[in-house]
Parts: structure tokens; sequence; C-alpha cells
């Protein structure tokens, strides 16, 4: 069986929540999946906060305004930290690379668990980096609600074809 294909196919942004708590083990392992992720030279150059209070999950909501968005039960913020990103020598900076493997190992382990996801990263970032009190060197990258799927359903992919995007040389 093709279980990681099955998982990828699996995974979709959901964009509607019931309000059922995530239970403590999931969250644990999806932890656990989003730690072993690998970065460039292994600096590990982020820090994920795990949102459930009233206080915080009004603060994130007040940084990216949708319905369905509110809804969910459960947020991370994924973060860069800039001081611990290695930069090649032409000066190009990997931080963003490796934040973005580890949400996407955070978003499959959901998927995994049973649990809706999506990236966000259309939201007002000064906002939420003043209102989380992050310092200068943090950089909030996404925002990834999870919970239980409202209307659990996953909706065809709409992809370029594989001849559109693979090349042989
Ligand atoms: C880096 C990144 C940023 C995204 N930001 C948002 C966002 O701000 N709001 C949103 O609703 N979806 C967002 N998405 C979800 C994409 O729209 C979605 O992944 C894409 O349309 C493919 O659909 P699928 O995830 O259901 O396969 C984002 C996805 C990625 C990878």
């Amino acid at each position: 069986m093709e279980k990681l294909l099955d998982l990828i196919r699996n995974r979709y942004s959901c964009r509607g929540y019931s309000d059922k708590a995530v239970e403590a083990e999931k969250v644990a392992y999806i932890k656990e999946c989003v730690r072993l992720s690998p970065s460039a030279v292994n600096r590990q150059p982020w820090h994920f906060r795990f949102v459930v209070s009233k206080e915080g999950r009004e603060k994130l909501q007040s940084c990216y305004s949708r319905p369905w968005f509110a809804e969910a039960p459960l947020y991370v913020i994924a973060s860069l930290l800039h001081e611990e990103e290695w930069v090649r020598a032409d000066g190009k900076a990997h931080g963003n690379i490796d934040v973005a493997i580890a949400v996407e190992h955070l978003c499959l382990a959901a998927a995994e668990q049973g649990l809706g996801s999506c990236w966000v990263c259309n939201f007002d970032a000064d906002r939420l980096h003043a209102l989380f009190a992050m310092p200068e060197t943090e950089e909030p990258v996404a925002i990834v609600p999870l919970g239980y799927a409202r209307d659990p359903q996953v909706p065809p992919k709409s992809r370029k074809a594989a001849e559109d995007i693979f090349s042989e040389e």
C-alpha cells in the first residue's frame, strides 16, 4: 500500500472546524513529528506556539479575520528565529525553507491523526508579532489552525500536470 501517497492525497486545506477539542495524545504526536523535521545544517531555527487559550485565540483571530478560521479549537504559530538560521556563502538564508518543512510535517501528521489543518500565511504579521510580544529576531511565518473538520471531505486536487513540472536531462 502506498501509505505516504494516500496520506498526501488525504491532506487538504480544511476551512471548517467542529468545536471538539484535540486530544492531548494527538497534540503530542504532532509535536514529535514537527520536532524531528530536517533543517539546513540542523540549525532548527524555529519555535512553535500552540495556542488554545481564549485570549490567545482572539489575538490570532484579529490577525486573520475569516469566519472559518475562528472556528478552530487550536492554532499553531510557526516562527522563524533569524539568529539561528543557516545562511549560505552567497547570502541566501534558509530559515523559511526549514520552517516550511516543519509546518508540512505538522499538516501531514494532523491528517494522519484524522485532523484538519490549513496553512495560513496571509495574516497581519506585524500585528501578530506585537500581540505575542515576540523578540525582534523572531518572525511568524505561518499560522496553522488545527481541529476536527466540521464536514470532512477531501476536495479534488487542482495541480499542474506531471509533464509540466518534471523534466529529465
Ligand atoms: C505557504 C502557504 C500559504 C498559504 N496561505 C493560506 C492562507 O493564508 N489562507 C488560506 O485559506 N489558505 C492558505 N494556503 C492554502 C493553499 O491555498 C492551499 O494549500 C492550496 O490551494 C492547495 O489546496 P490544498 O491544500 O487543499 O491541497 C496556503 C498554503 C501555503 C503552502
